[in-house]
């Protein structure tokens, strides 16, 4: 039987931003300040990565701004395209809820991993992106934020790269819905008897 009795551990701020930190996508329309959003990248920034890469790359599409109103129509027009199902009703209502997403939230943020010269200097560097964005996601809680990362439709056109000034060489770690909660969904990991194991 696992012991995870954490109360020698209670109120304490880490373990409370780890276990309450959830992925939020429904957001009051409340703006993030630009100075509260720089705090959050800011955090992601001081993840671990190996020969000090710093490979993390962040792309703001600000709130009403021209390159919001770009992207969100390329995803709509990429959803319509693509998604395989075969009513044309329903991948007009999916592209739609796809692109009034980009558009609404209070704040969207592109992050891409550099590449480095061979494989295992690229591998490590995506795996130091992800701490990042775990970084911001923990930072972001700290502010009262929550934070949806996708790797699903906001990510997924080839001309994407192009339209927001990312280098094509670069990785796309993922998209990221960040703003104040309207919704926290609730979630329980499925506990170490499920990942561990002791030899
Ligand atoms: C690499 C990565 C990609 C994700 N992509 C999506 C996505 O495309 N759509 C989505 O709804 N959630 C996405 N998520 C969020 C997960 O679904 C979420 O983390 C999971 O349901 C656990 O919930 P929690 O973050 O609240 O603990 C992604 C999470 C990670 C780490």
């Amino acid at each position: 039987m696992i012991n995870n009795d954490v109360s020698h551990l209670a109120g304490n701020p880490v373990l409370t931003a780890i276990r309450n930190r959830r992925t939020v996508r429904e957001f009051l329309d409340t703006p993030v300040p630009r100075n509260v959003l720089e705090r959050v990248i800011e955090a992601a920034t001081w993840a671990p990565n190996h020969r000090i890469t710093d490979p993390w790359r962040f792309i703001v599409l600000q709130h009403g701004d021209k390159a919001r109103v770009e992207v969100a129509q390329l995803i709509h027009d990429w959803t319509l395209e693509n998604i395989p199902n075969p009513n044309q009703a329903t991948r007009r209502k999916s592209a739609e809820s796809a692109q009034r997403e980009i558009l609404d939230s209070p704040s969207f943020i592109y992050v891409y991993s550099v590449p480095g010269d061979n494989e295992e200097v690229t591998r490590e560097n995506y795996a130091a992106v992800c701490c990042a964005v775990m970084n911001l996601s923990l930072a972001a809680y700290a502010e009262g934020l929550g934070v949806g990362w996708s790797t699903g439709k906001p990510t997924k056109p080839g001309n994407l790269a192009d339209l927001i000034g990312a280098d094509l060489s670069w990785d796309i770690v993922g998209a990221l819905f960040i703003g104040y909660p309207a919704h926290v969904p609730d979630r329980q990991p499925k506990g170490l008897d499920h990942c561990a194991s002791w030899l």
